[in-house]
């Protein structure tokens, strides 16, 4: 189990999944993420299923300490252990709990199982250029912006440009 000062990351479970999928289906909250379909409850039993069977993704969901609420949920994708290399995302999905330092402690939580557990040498995430709590966070721990990938995505009626951000492992250890 991954722990900080207010939340814990544990892997996510079918006990997740309800939440999780009214997450992924709510407008609003997606609007500063690359995702624009809707989930079905068939899409993520199929989902579930790969994800339980494919090392190259990993996720968590997020509780806190206290109440041991499910407030949202983070991972890599995209992990390449010859390359040394993961994505990372994450969602705060409980609007309440935005705004309150905790997609910090998660990023900070991801990036110590990252380095430290995986052995990663590369963490990256893409970020609309318009995301600015998003990219304030993200610049606050340390990730470089790589450049824009110009129109490189169509949401909500409109092409947007996004964000390569990183973290190297020698980056990382020299924050510690
Ligand atoms: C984006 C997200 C991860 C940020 O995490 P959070 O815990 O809500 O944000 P924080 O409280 O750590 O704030 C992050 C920074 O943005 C700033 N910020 C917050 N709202 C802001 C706004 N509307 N305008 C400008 N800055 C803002 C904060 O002041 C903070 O900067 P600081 O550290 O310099 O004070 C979280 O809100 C979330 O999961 N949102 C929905 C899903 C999403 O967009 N995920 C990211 C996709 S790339």
């Amino acid at each position: 189990m991954l722990a900080g000062k207010n939340l814990r990351l544990i892997p996510l479970a079918a006990e997740h999944l309800a939440k999780t999928r009214q997450w992924a289906n709510d407008l609003e909250l997606n609007a500063g993420i690359l995702r624009v379909l809707p989930v079905t409850e068939y899409d993520q039993e199929q989902w579930y299923a790969n994800l339980c069977r494919d090392s190259s993704r990993i996720v968590f969901a997020v509780h806190l300490l206290e109440t041991d609420a499910h407030i949202g949920n983070c991972g890599f994708y995209h992990i390449d252990y010859l390359h040394r290399r993961g994505e990372l995302w994450l969602l705060i999905g409980e609007k309440s709990c935005q705004g309150k330092g905790y997609g910090q402690e998660i990023v900070k939580l991801m990036l110590s199982f990252g380095f430290d557990s995986l052995n990663l040498n590369r963490i990256f995430l893409h970020v609309r250029e318009d995301h600015i709590p998003a990219i304030k966070l993200y610049q606050t721990i340390g990730l470089q912006n790589e450049g824009a990938l110009r129109e490189h995505y169509f949401l909500q009626g409109q092409y947007v440009n996004v964000l390569t951000m990183s973290i190297l492992r020698n980056e990382y250890d020299a924050t510690k």
